[in-house]
């Protein structure tokens, strides 16, 4: 009897933190770090070509700045070219959605979607067994947020062991995908939510799962308990998109979990302020915090462009 065959590495499709090995997490991020270092070198850059004459579609059923801008910007300096999907095509009115991908994956290496159900990425990922599907956020999980964001604290720190990182707001798609990122490298997460807004407990499992080096992750109702001493505060919009039509009850229900000066206060001298954008000044956190020293978040945005041009080398080679 043959052996089975080992796991694929890296995996084809990035739908979740989860997809990615420690080793091709670690070696990710190194890349993340190369490729950001040889930027200035533009056209003499070693992987200036790496997508010569591929395209990448792009899929997009939601807004978005920074994740399609730095995608179709990281497709464009590695040589390649992007191609858009009209999200029209994803709704499975004129053609099952299983149609489109076997469709994309004749003319395109890879698929970046962005979407509401996670079950449809999914859905287009086993629907083409040769299209790379990279999650560009769905409901459940934004893994290349996470990626920028892992790197960011990682430039920051640099030796992350023993850090930890308090996300204070909406247990949604970007607490899930920081919570599985952090204690991979090491950092604690501290997740607090008000009652029924936590992240699923199924993602506390997989996080601490993953966690590496004495990492831990705990959750917490009181904000100010769960930023003490931290060495970072995450926080993300209170209403999601596709979320609008509880965007009051959601203003009620959070306000208590705004991060202002005074809760900035509370965790370590220092502690970086961190958020994934669009910020919603005056609600999830104050003016005076996301323009404060210690407020890395157009690092953050800057570093979705390195992160995901090393994940598209990863991807396809
Ligand atoms: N953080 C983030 O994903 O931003 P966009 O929604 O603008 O892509
Ligand atoms: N949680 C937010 C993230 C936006 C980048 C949303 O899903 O709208």
């Amino acid at each position: 009897m043959t052996a089975p065959a080992p796991p694929a590495t890296p995996a084809k499709d990035f739908l979740s933190i989860l997809d990615l090995s420690d080793s091709d997490f670690h070696k990710l991020l190194d890349l993340s770090a190369q490729v950001k270092a040889d930027r200035h070198l533009a056209l003499r850059a070693p992987t200036a070509q790496a997508l010569k004459g591929r395209h990448v579609g792009m899929l997009f059923e939601k807004p978005s700045l920074r994740t399609r801008s730095t995608f179709e910007i990281a497709v464009h300096e590695l040589g390649g070219h992007s191609l858009d999907v009209p999200a029209q095509f994803a709704d499975g009115a004129r053609e099952p959605l299983e149609d489109v991908a076997r469709n994309l994956e004749r003319w395109v290496p890879a698929l970046v979607i962005r979407t509401y159900a996670h079950d449809k990425v999914m859905a287009f990922a086993s629907a083409a067994p040769r299209l790379h599907v990279i999650n560009a956020l769905s409901d459940q999980e934004h893994p290349c947020q996470a990626l920028a964001d892992v790197l960011t604290m990682r430039e920051h720190w640099g030796r992350c062991q023993g850090r930890t990182v308090a996300y204070v707001g909406d247990g949604n798609n970007v607490a899930t995908s920081l919570a599985h990122a952090a204690p991979r490298l090491g950092i604690s997460v501290h997740l607090a939510a008000p009652r029924g807004y936590e992240v699923p407990a199924r993602v506390v499992e997989e996080s601490a799962r993953g966690a590496r080096d004495g990492a831990t992750i705990k959750t917490f109702v009181d904000p100010r308990e769960a930023v003490s001493g931290v060495d970072a505060i995450y926080t993300d919009v209170w209403t999601s998109m596709g979320q609008e039509v509880e965007g009051a009850k959601r203003r009620r229900v959070f306000r208590s979990f705004q991060v202002n000066s005074a809760l900035m206060a509370q965790a370590a001298p220092g502690a970086l302020f961190m958020h994934c954008l669009p910020a919603h000044r005056g609600e999830e956190v104050t003016a005076e915090v996301v323009e404060a020293a210690t407020s890395v978040i157009f690092d953050q945005a800057e570093n979705r462009l390195h992160t995901q041009k090393a994940l598209l080398l990863m991807l396809l080679g």
